[in-house]
């Protein structure tokens, strides 16, 4: 199944122009969701509005050079390796789900709109990263949810107490999940079969729900966050810090208390 590029099947019964314009449509749908958050939640006035207030507390100009630096250190460490979750199991965890998140939807988009003819010869690396991202979606999504989330890890809550924000995690799961599912059926060529195209129809209605749901839920903090995260970095670069205050002299003494317990309670 791993070396079977699914949508390559798929064009017998769906011609490949109906896939293309079906990727268009959810690419269009995240572009639309993230425009709404914006003008609702103002954010992005928010965050260019300090921006140019704290450029006013710099105390160095920075040069191209400068500025290049910092946004490739930012995009290679901060983005990259999700730095700002720290080390331990929720940064292995959301790299997991990251990766694989990107590998699934950049084969996903190669092999529709370069192979998803049945005539096509799909170069086997692409099936192979599809199946592997979707895998490693699914695991770090699963890890994420059933024991990471801070319903569950900070406040008790059951592990099947569903909420809005879950939204995003659980639209990226299952698509992963029904993905891989219809892609193990449809292999299995068995003749007569329904339940392919009962897994197929999941996938496409998650597809729906994870696209067309961006304004609810968390899927804009992929770009959000490293918008943010190099934003900061260059206000630490530049001196202005954000407005913040300068850091403390002073050792950092908190007393023997803060050793206690290790951070959780969000
Ligand atoms: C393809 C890109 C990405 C995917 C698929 C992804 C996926 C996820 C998921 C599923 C969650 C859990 C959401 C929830 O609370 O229910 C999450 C949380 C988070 N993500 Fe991402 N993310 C991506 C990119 C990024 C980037 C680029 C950053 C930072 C630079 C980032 C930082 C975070 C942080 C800080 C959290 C909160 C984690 C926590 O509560 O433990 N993510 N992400």
């Amino acid at each position: 199944m791993i070396f079977n590029n699914p949508f390559s099947l798929l064009s017998e019964i769906i011609p490949s122009i109906a896939m293309q314009t079906f990727l268009i449509v959810m690419v269009a749908l995240v572009v639309l969701g993230t425009v709404v958050d914006i003008i609702h939640k103002k954010n992005v006035k928010y965050f260019f509005e300090n921006a140019k207030k704290a450029k006013q507390n710099a105390t160095k100009q920075l040069g191209v050079g400068e500025k290049a630096s910092v946004i490739a250190k930012t995009v290679i460490y901060d983005i990259g390796t999700t730095s700002e979750l720290g080390a331990g199991k929720r940064r292995i965890a959301h790299l997991l789900g990251m990766y694989g998140t990107i590998l699934f939807w950049l084969s996903s988009a190669i092999m529709i709109f370069c192979y998803s003819s049945s005539s096509s010869i799909t170069p086997l690396a692409w099936p192979i990263i599809w199946h592997v991202g979707a895998i490693m979606t699914v695991l770090g999504g699963c890890w994420f949810w059933f024991f990471l989330r801070v319903d569950v890890y900070s406040e008790a809550q059951p592990w099947y107490r569903i909420i809005k924000a879950d939204l995003f995690v659980l639209a990226l799961i299952a698509t992963s999940l029904f993905g891989l599912i219809w892609s193990y059926l449809q292999y299995l060529n068995l003749s007569n079969r329904w339940d392919d195209k009962v897994f197929l129809v999941l996938y496409i209605i998650s597809n729906l729900i994870l696209f067309g749901g961006v304004y609810w839920s968390k899927f804009a903090h992929m770009f959000y966050k490293p918008g943010a995260a190099i934003q900061k970095n260059l206000a630490e670069a530049d001196g202005s810090r954000d407005n913040l205050p300068p850091p403390a002299d002073k050792p950092e003494q908190f007393g023997l208390g803060i050793k206690r317990e290790a951070p959780k309670h969000y």
